[in-house]
């Protein structure tokens, strides 16, 4: 039986499909001036079972619109993570312009009689631009040679060998293949089995490179469940270089692209030109079958844009919400120098402050903060930084619907990786979410909870004073919703 609606959980600006479950972004690729993302999906029912590739299109990367089903389960297996590509050379000979997706077959049956062969990768294509797909008839296009966790192909053009290269997540390591046609690949090299978190099975990665004061940068992305910075599901990434076929790191510290327990399995756009787009699933393996909405369950982040920046003698990867995002809240409510001496009650100055909004915060010296948002039944949740252990937090134990995990409380931490003595945050609130970016995206934080009624009471806390430079507030633009 489905549980009564929750509409109220629906968030306003982040995708969530109208019904059913969903996990990992899958396939994103950005071809004549339409965003596609697809996604791990099961439209039978509200927990994760045999998945299909569901399908939504953007022009602005904040409003999406469902499509058909583009991927369902055939006698190979179900459809699991993977990539797109648009074939402009026509290499695999589909169609000039085809749009090729590289997904992962998993066969239950296979996996039962114990191969190890269960997993294998296949390819799918669109001649009509994302409208409707086929599969190819030589599937699978890489067999398994006998590794369990064989999955989530990513696949992108590699100019400087013209070729196709796929980043694999294979268990505890990554392997590269490449190909000149998509049909064919070739294993390049391995690499991580030594380096990097291992709490749990390696998942969904992804290589690119960027370029910061002129030179090149490769990143490679790699999910990781469980052995998350705060429990679960987590993304870290490594820099390094890419010679088209070894990865070599630059640094062995471990990198979290996001700190918060809600925000796995992402993965960037093809084909967007300089721009390097990511967008995450805003769940965590631990609960995301037990969250409760109805009836859908599990949407995404926002889609975000990548860039890099120096510190110290560490290059990491920032992210922030898409400049697109801004459009969403036309109406700024704007602060200037105040100051918090205990506490400061945002709600009457704003009226309502709702519970779909962007806050961002300006101040010259960092000092312990807090920002509750909560409601008249005490339910709350705090987003603050912490200046003794230069951390951000997020503390979602008093936020409401707790039960149904014993997983799902708690306060969640995350480093202050900036030097800069000047602080900025950003939240973006949703309903059922906050996604904090400090410091221009160096620290990232997404987070979901579930109040019995909205969190539209906001107020600043702080231990001595805080001198804040600038506040804005933004409402969710009506007509988004
Ligand atoms: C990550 C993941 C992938 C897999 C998919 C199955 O969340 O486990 O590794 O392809 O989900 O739905």
């Amino acid at each position: 039986p489905v549980p009564p609606a929750t509409p109220q959980y629906r968030p306003g600006y982040h995708f969530t499909p109208a019904a059913h479950w969903m996990n990992d972004p899958n396939g994103m690729v950005y071809y004549q001036g339409t965003y596609h993302l697809f996604f791990q999906y099961y439209p039978d029912g509200m927990v994760w079972g045999p998945m299909h590739w569901g399908h939504v299109t953007s022009t602005d990367l904040v409003s999406w619109k469902e499509q058909p089903i583009a991927l369902y389960p055939d006698k190979l297996g179900m459809i699991f993570s993977g990539s797109a590509v648009i074939d402009v050379n026509n290499t695999a000979g589909f169609g000039k312009d085809a749009m090729v997706a590289i997904f992962t077959h998993h066969n239950p049956e296979e996996e039962k009689k114990g191969s190890n062969k269960h997993e294998y990768q296949s390819l799918a294509y669109s001649l009509d631009a994302g409208k409707t797909w086929k599969k190819y008839e030589g599937n699978p296009v890489l067999p398994n040679p006998g590794i369990a966790d064989f999955r989530d192909p990513k696949v992108s053009w590699y100019e400087a060998g013209k070729k196709w290269v796929m980043t694999l997540a294979t268990k505890d390591r990554i392997t590269f293949y490449s190909s000149p046609n998509l049909k064919n690949w070739t294993k390049e090299s391995e690499f991580g089995e030594k380096l990097g978190a291992h709490g749990g099975v390696w998942e969904c990665p992804d290589l690119f490179p960027m370029t910061l004061n002129g030179k090149t940068h490769w990143v490679l992305i790699v999910n990781l469940n469980p052995g998350g910075p705060n429990g679960g599901s987590g993304t870290q990434y490594f820099m390094g270089n890419f010679n088209g076929k070894t990865f070599t790191p630059s640094s062995t510290d471990t990198k979290w692209a996001s700190y918060g327990p809600d925000d796995y399995a992402g993965v960037t756009w093809n084909n967007t030109g300089n721009r390097r787009l990511f967008m995450g699933w805003m769940s965590n393996w631990t609960y995301a079958n037990q969250v409760p909405t109805s009836p859908w369950r599990s949407g995404t982040t926002v889609a975000r844009e990548l860039a890099l920046q120096q510190v110290g003698n560490q290059i990491y990867l920032t992210s922030q919400p898409v400049k697109e995002t801004v459009k969403l809240f036309p109406s700024v409510t704007t602060f200037k120098d105040l100051t918090v001496n205990k506490t400061l009650d945002l709600t009457p100055k704003l009226k309502n402050v709702g519970d779909k909004f962007q806050l961002k915060l300006k101040a010259q010296q960092l000092a312990s903060f807090s920002l509750v948002l909560s409601n008249a039944k005490g339910e709350e949740v705090i987003i603050g930084y912490d200046q003794p252990t230069n951390q951000y937090f997020v503390d979602r134990t008093k936020s409401g619907q707790l039960g149904f995990s014993d997983k799902f409380a708690g306060r969640h931490t995350a480093p202050r990786l900036s030097t800069s003595l000047q602080a900025d945050v950003t939240l973006l609130v949703d309903a059922t979410s906050v996604e904090v970016f400090a410091d221009q995206g160096l620290t990232v934080m997404s987070e979901l909870f579930f109040p019995t009624e909205p969190l539209s009471k906001l107020r600043l806390t702080a231990d001595t004073s805080f001198l804040i430079q600038e506040i804005t507030y933004a409402p969710l633009a009506p007509k988004a919703q």
